[in-house]
């Protein structure tokens, strides 16, 4: 039962799957984050992250960026250059 995680550079992606953001399109968001998986980079779903409204909600840590109104499409533009290049997209912070 051993755990040898996380590494230093691991991250990980949560995706709100609550009432409001699921409404908003959560679940595609969240099966476009794992079909692009990037080694290191956990993603799971989660309960309300208290951001309803503004959904879909996506949050990375460690680095606490949060990511709203997050569609499908943009997936692989986080994946891209946040969680490989390490820059954030502002627009949609
Ligand atoms: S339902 Fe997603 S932040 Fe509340």
């Amino acid at each position: 039962m051993s755990n040898n995680q996380p590494s230093a550079s691991s991250k990980c992606v949560r995706v709100c799957q609550n009432r409001a953001c699921k409404k908003q399109g959560a679940a595609k968001v969240l099966a476009a984050f794992k079909a692009s998986v990037v080694p290191g980079v956990t993603v799971t779903p989660t309960g309300c992250l208290g951001q309803c409204g503004n959904g879909p909600m996506v949050l990375v840590l460690p680095d606490r960026i949060w990511y709203s109104g997050v569609r499908p499409y943009e997936v692989p533009m986080v994946v891209e250059q946040h969680l490989l290049d390490g820059h954030e997209l502002k627009k949609m912070l």
